[in-house]
């Protein structure tokens, strides 16, 4: 099956489907809030993913500086279940990392539950590579990887 999908930067008013599909993707503790999404979608770097009928996914990046020198962090990337497999995920990602390379960005971060299999499989496929872990990185406890992307 072939999807079509089309591909824009988030807007404060897409909060509401966007946080259709946080809920969708993440149980609590794990899931953010409505009102950190609506600061991020106001404040950082956002793409959505739409098809006719929805927002199949999105991703969300914050500038960041250490050390004098630019950095994206990928706070969030997210598809909903019927979307999935479709590239929907690679292409949100590589589409932030042209947008931060733009921003003078030397590279990408993010941390991923060391459990998650799909985003593990997806950021490595995508050039990430681990560079250490966080014990107890998230609020049930689970492990996560610190995964770094140079561009
Ligand atoms: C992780 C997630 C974003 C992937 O989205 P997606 O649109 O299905 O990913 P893509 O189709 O772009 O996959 C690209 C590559 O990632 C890898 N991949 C993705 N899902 C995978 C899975 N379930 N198992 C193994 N590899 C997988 C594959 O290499 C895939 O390429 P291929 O399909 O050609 O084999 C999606 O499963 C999701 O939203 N999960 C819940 C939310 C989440 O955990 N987000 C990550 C937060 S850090």
């Amino acid at each position: 099956m072939s999807i079509e999908i089309q591909y824009r930067p988030g807007t404060p008013g897409d909060l509401s489907a966007v946080n259709a599909v946080e809920e969708a993707c993440f149980q609590p503790p794990l899931r953010f809030s409505k009102g950190l999404l609506r600061r991020m979608l106001r404040d950082d770097l956002s793409l959505v993913a739409l098809s006719s009928k929805e927002i199949a996914g999105f991703v969300i990046a914050s500038l960041e500086t250490e050390n004098s020198q630019r950095f994206g962090y990928i706070a969030t990337l997210e598809v909903l279940s019927a979307y999935r497999r479709h590239g929907v995920a690679r292409h949100l990602l590589m589409t932030a990392e042209d947008l931060l390379r733009n921003e003078g960005c030397r590279y990408v971060a993010l941390h991923v539950a060391m459990n998650n299999v799909a985003a593990m499989a997806l950021y490595a496929s995508c050039g990430y590579e681990s560079v250490g872990t966080v014990e107890k990185f998230y609020p049930n406890g689970t492990d996560a990887a610190l995964m770094v992307h140079l561009l």
